[in-house]
């Protein structure tokens, strides 16, 4: 019988190691070894995902995660808009705290030196590497995306993005605009290639150096789609043919609605195909048919992303990493496609403030891979069969991304900052939204998969344990 069999059999003596020997289970490792961590986090996307029921969006790789995570119904930012909801989530603090609701300061200047979620993972001895959008860029992270506190390395932002805002869109006309809908042929575009593109393949360059790392690492991914402009490889589209694509069920400016609840999305009306419609400020609205392109389109920059995060994914698998890499989903807030009479985020209604979050655990969401098994195989959405894969286990209890600090430091077995005191402006360390760690308790699985773990170790249930060690 192996080492780590003798310290469950004497589970009632040897609490310590049994909480070093369940780690070992996992990693596969007669040595502890701490997890690392893939974040993910996308930019404007709401739950328009197969896996959240949308029965419209092709996203199977997004769903193939989901369908080996915990995946969270009711996750809610913490205010609809890029740089505060970001500062928010990756200090753990609320708005109130960074002093941040628009784009223009910085928190360790402004409201107080907080620490961030790389920062902490980096000072417990992870290498923190960042690419493409996690920070918002600008004054809200220094212009440095908070370097050199959060990364162990520069930040990598792809070359293309500075492309974003340009003339790239090619018209009905034959010219090149700068377009809210941007279908492009990528052969065509200045570099020959997209920002999220380039941001997959820097991740996996990272990757590949991580694997015979010593040390644990923690990448965050950050994709600039389904942003606006919905600029996107233009196949894509041929997944959702207009007719196919359906209003907002709610498309009317609710009566009586005070003007400071509605944004007159001034983003979407500078853009030059939005400008030709000649649409009245601040309702519009917005004529029938280009609504339908707008959910085309964005619905179509959902499936881009999906293949990117595919890639990524895929190539974890296949560098023998995920078995020992936490993945977590997110989005920085939603998006309004119509509903209210709003194409923007800035609200506060739930289409905006709703988001994704997944996380992937392994050996506690899903069962640790045997040699050679892949559990992210990259899925084509052309293929004309996919599968729709239903979410591994759910949570429909009302979440908010503060939880993202406490949550990924408790399932790396980090310290988990404590909570903080009212105010705390001048607390560098402490932690405003509470864990969800306790959620990654699966008694309905199957007994023989699972087994109780103790408390306070780094895994509450591991998979095969039990037939491995008993
Ligand atoms: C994952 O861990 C298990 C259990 O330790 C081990 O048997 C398996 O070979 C590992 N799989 C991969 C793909 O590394
Ligand atoms: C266990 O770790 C040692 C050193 O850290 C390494 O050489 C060995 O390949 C690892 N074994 C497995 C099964 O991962
Ligand atoms: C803010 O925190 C960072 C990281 O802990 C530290 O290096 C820096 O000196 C602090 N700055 C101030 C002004 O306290
Ligand atoms: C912000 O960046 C500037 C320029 O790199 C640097 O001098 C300054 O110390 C940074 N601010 C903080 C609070 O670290
Ligand atoms: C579009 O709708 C038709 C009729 O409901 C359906 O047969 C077809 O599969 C749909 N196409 C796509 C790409 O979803
Ligand atoms: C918008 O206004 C311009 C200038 O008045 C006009 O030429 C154009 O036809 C109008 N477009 C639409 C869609 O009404």
């Amino acid at each position: 019988m192996p080492p780590a069999g003798w310290c469950l059999l004497w589970l009632g003596l040897l609490l310590a190691s049994v909480c070093t020997s369940l780690e070992s289970a996992a990693s596969g490792n007669s040595t502890t070894a701490p997890l690392n961590v893939l974040l993910i986090i996308v930019d404007d996307l709401r739950p328009s995902l197969g896996c959240y029921g949308d029965k419209l969006v092709r996203s199977p790789n997004i769903d193939q995660l989901a369908s080996h995570s915990l995946l969270f119904q009711n996750a809610f930012a913490q205010q609809a808009v890029c740089a505060p909801s970001r500062v928010s989530f990756l200090t753990g603090r609320r708005p109130d705290t960074t002093r941040l609701y628009d784009f223009n300061s910085y928190w360790r200047v402004h409201a107080g030196n907080f620490s961030t979620i790389p920062q902490h993972f980096k000072e417990n001895g992870y290498v923190t590497m960042s690419v493409g959008k996690v920070f918002h860029p600008g004054i809200s992270s220094n212009y440095s995306d908070d370097s050199p506190f959060s990364w162990s390395v520069p930040p990598y932002h792809p070359s293309s993005e500075k492309y974003e805002n340009t003339k790239t869109c090619r018209g009905p006309d034959g010219k090149l605009h700068a377009n809210l809908l941007c279908p492009v042929d990528v052969a065509d575009v200045p570099e020959g290639t997209l920002p999220d593109k380039q941001s997959t393949e820097q991740a996996i360059r990272l990757l590949e150096k991580m694997k015979t790392s010593a040390r644990p690492f923690f990448l965050a991914v950050g994709y600039h789609k389904p942003h606006i402009p919905f600029r996107y490889p233009k196949e894509f589209q041929k997944l959702y043919p207009l007719e196919n694509i359906t209003l907002a069920p709610d498309p009317q400016v609710p009566a009586g609605l005070p003007p400071v609840a509605y944004n007159p999305w001034m983003d979407i009306r500078q853009r030059e195909d939005v400008q030709a419609l000649n649409l009245s400020v601040p309702y519009g609205p917005i004529p029938a048919d280009f609504q339908r392109k707008i959910r085309q389109s964005y619905f179509a920059s959902v499936s881009y992303l999906d293949t990117q995060v595919g890639h990524l994914l895929s190539a974890l698998d296949d560098l023998q990493l995920a078995n020992s890499t936490i993945i977590a989903f997110v989005s920085d807030h939603g998006w309004a496609l119509g509903e209210h009479g709003e194409w923007a985020k800035y609200s506060n209604f739930d289409v905006a403030t709703r988001v994704p979050l997944m996380f992937y655990v392994p050996g506690r969401t899903a069962p640790l891979l045997e040699a050679g098994e892949k559990l992210f195989p990259y899925i084509d959405p052309f293929d004309s069969i996919v599968e729709l894969m239903e979410p591994g286990q759910q949570v429909t209890d009302l979440v908010e991304l503060l939880s993202l600090f406490p949550t990924l430091a408790g399932l790396a077995g980090l310290h988990v900052p404590p909570r903080c005191p009212v105010p705390s402006f001048r607390v560098a360390q402490c932690r405003e939204g509470q864990s969800l760690v306790k959620y990654f308790r699966f008694q309905d699985l199957d007994e023989d998969q699972y087994l109780p773990g103790m408390v306070g170790c780094r895994y509450t249930f591991i998979q095969e344990a039990g037939n491995n060690l008993l």
